[in-house]
């Protein structure tokens, strides 16, 4: 691992302009800088920089963060990998701790098993250049199927003998363990070759080492699976891999499309032919993970099917997940009978685009068709279908995308469109209403410009059903606050902070909090002051956990965000920059606050006033209760009249 201070070394070194000025064309504006978003495609920019507080913010897709969280983003590397490239940018010399025993112990396991499979992949290819059987047999199908060697080699391919255990013996005879051969499942309980017979595809992960292989049979007669897999092993997880991918990440950032299919062929030979921003599942149906994988890329994905009816069945199945995802799913059905592989090499590359391209539906409509034409005239049927297509349509997050389905789907189904918004709409709602306590932050559409937080403007909010709801907007605008103006000096005589004052404000109130999220930027904020750190806007900003990093970047990029609560407009018009008015916003939030949470308290204790017995009236806790239950009333009152919310009372 490495050590905290060299970690903070980098963070002091990396300069926001400078590590997004690697990737992004900048240029001045006001006090920050801007270009095209790097992340999504845009002809006018709306990706921020902003030297000062060292964070970079997207207002068109709502990624932000600090340096190193742009390197990770954008290299699709990992913290400490990130942490490591920008040492390398800035000349840093990295200290690490040794690591555990059992950390030791585990990644030199892994590290054997990668090896492993690295002398298997090596071996499979020598028999398949090398051996007469692998040549004959192995190569001459690769070649028949329209392999050229530069594929074969790019995407190491092999060929395993017919043989009980000629590649174990080999392994062994190379001192390579046994445990290591077992775990991999290339040599099975019986010390036998796994893979027997077969034509060897390696299976990458995302940084190109192998996690396992495939065998293909060749002899149609042979009783068994066309294709066997390596079993999972301590690096091989299959709902993590999508094969190709290794090859496939810069042709699909580049094009941001993923094109998906089943098997391993399509991929390469789509690749061969030029075709090169393809995956596929191997077999499994797509989860969740394999989608997070691909959305690190693109939003994207077009899925090429067989058009058979197992075919259609299969892009139906777990597709909303990919709705879900904020991702947008085309489909094309290939001519019956017809893989990918084998309509490539029917209609040559050409074709094959053309057609893909003119062929391809949305899935949302391809759905709808489908169901639609098996309803028949059964109106029954018909509004089971209909209920199944608002399903889908209701889990876009988006809603300018969501009403133009609705449009065409209203069309297709010759359905009066206000039927299905208004469907739509009620599943919505019924969902949303069990979500509600649990969402987190929205990115909220505010000014590019720092100088347009200047003029007057009413931000609004599309939906806040959370701010409605419960305390979550007050809880909000309090850490809000915190984040912008944690280390400024709130009171001149003892130099407390605003954070110190809002975590002295808020401690005793942490467990009446709706929202998780707040209750751990205050928690945190907390043991940061006990440990001595004074935590300041980039403190947050840099924070390790995503979803607090991702918080503070959406407060300090929208400080008017917290305004909201004030009546709206009344207060940003006669309001200068925010940051000139942090100790009265302060004051005001945090007795806000104070007055809702009391206010809850009081009916909690009222609660247990009408509850308690005769007996219990004698007992010190109800006496307490009491008395706290006054001081509340009381303090509840001041503040009411303080805030002139007095018809709370
Ligand atoms: P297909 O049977 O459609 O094979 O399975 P294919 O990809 O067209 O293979 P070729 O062209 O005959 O060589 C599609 C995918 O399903 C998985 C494989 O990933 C395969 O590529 N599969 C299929 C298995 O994992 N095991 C099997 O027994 C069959
Ligand atoms: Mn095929």
């Amino acid at each position: 691992m490495i050590i905290q201070s060299s970690i903070q070394a980098v963070m002091d070194a990396a300069r926001v302009e400078d590590v997004v000025g690697d990737y992004v064309n900048l240029t001045r504006r006001g006090v920050n800088l801007t270009g095209l978003c790097p992340f999504h495609d845009e002809k006018t920019p709306s990706f921020v920089v902003s030297p000062s507080k060292n964070y970079y913010k997207c207002f068109g897709c709502g990624r932000g963060g600090d340096p190193i969280r742009f390197i990770m983003e954008h290299e699709h590397i990992s913290y400490p990998e990130a942490i490591r490239f920008l040492a390398q940018k800035y000349n840093i010399e990295l200290k690490e701790t040794e690591n555990t025993e059992e950390e030791k112990e585990k990644k030199l396991i892994t590290d054997s098993l990668y090896i492993v499979n690295e002398f298997a992949k090596e071996y499979f290819k020598d028999k398949l250049f090398n051996d007469e059987e692998g040549r004959s047999i192995g190569l001459s199908y690769f070649k028949e199927r329209g392999l050229r060697n530069a594929t074969i080699e790019k995407f190491q391919l092999g060929y395993a003998l017919n043989d009980r255990d000629s590649f174990t013996k080999t392994a062994l005879l190379k001192k390579y363990n046994i445990d290591h051969l077992h775990k991999l499942g290339l040599t099975n309980q019986s010390d036998y070759d796994f893979f027997r017979q077969r034509v060897m595809f390696s299976i990458h992960n995302l940084s190109g080492k192998i996690v396992g292989f495939a065998g293909r049979i060749l002899n149609n007669q042979l009783k068994t699976a066309k294709y066997i897999n390596s079993p999972e092993s301590d690096i091989y997880n299959k709902s993590e891999i999508l094969y190709g991918l290794y090859f496939a990440k810069e042709a699909i950032r580049k094009q941001n499309e993923c094109i998906l299919v089943e098997g391993y062929l399509d991929v390469i030979s789509l690749h061969q032919s030029g075709i090169e921003n393809v995956v596929a599942t191997s077999g499994t149906s797509l989860t969740q993970k394999q989608l997070q994988l691909i959305k690190r890329f693109t939003p994207n994905i077009k899925i090429l099917y067989d058009g058979d009816a197992a075919g259609i069945k299969a892009a139906l199945r777990g597709l909303d997940m990919v709705l879900e995802a904020d991702m947008n799913v085309k489909l094309v059905l290939l001519p019956d009978g017809h893989d990918p592989d084998s309509f490539l090499a029917n209609q040559g590359s050409d074709k094959f685009t053309e057609f893909i391209t003119n062929n391809e539906e949305d899935f949302i409509f391809f759905k709808t068709r489908i169901l639609i034409d098996e309803t028949a005239n059964d109106p029954i049927k018909k509004s089971i279908a209909i209920r199944d297509i608002v399903d889908s349509i209701s889990k876009i997050p988006d809603t300018f995308k969501r009403s133009l389905y609705i449009r065409q789907c209203s069309t297709i189904l010759e359905l009066d469109e206000q039927i299905l918004i208004t469907e739509t709409n009620k599943t919505i709602r019924s969902k949303s209403k069990n979500k509600r306590l649990e969402k987190q932050e929205e990115v909220p559409e505010l000014p590019v410009n720092e100088d347009e937080w200047l003029k007057p403007k009413l931000i609004q909010r599309s939906d806040e059903p959370n701010i409605v709801q419960n305390d979550a907007w007050i809880e909000r605008a309090v850490c809000s606050i915190l984040i912008n103006f944690a280390d400024k000096i709130y009171d001149e005589s003892n130099r407390t902070t605003i954070a110190g004052f809002v975590v002295a404000e808020t401690t005793e109130l942490l467990d009446f909090f709706d929202i998780d999220l707040y209750r751990e930027i205050i928690l945190l904020t907390k043991e940061a002051i006990d440990s001595g750190i004074i935590p300041d806007s980039k403190w947050y900003i840099s924070h390790t956990d995503e979803k607090i990093a991702g918080f503070a970047v959406n407060a300090v990029s929208s400080p008017y965000i917290y305004a909201s609560w004030e009546k709206k407009q009344m207060y940003l018009q006669t309001q200068k920059m925010p940051n000139e008015n942090y100790i009265r916003d302060v004051d005001n939030a945090i007795q806000r606050l104070i007055l809702k949470k009391s206010t809850k308290y009081i009916g909690q204790l009222e609660e247990y006033f009408t509850s308690v017995t005769e007996d219990d009236k004698q007992s010190e806790e109800y006496t307490l209760n009491i008395k706290v239950y006054q001081e509340l009333i009381k303090r509840r009152n001041e503040l009411a009249v303080n805030l002139g919310t007095v018809t709370l009372l």
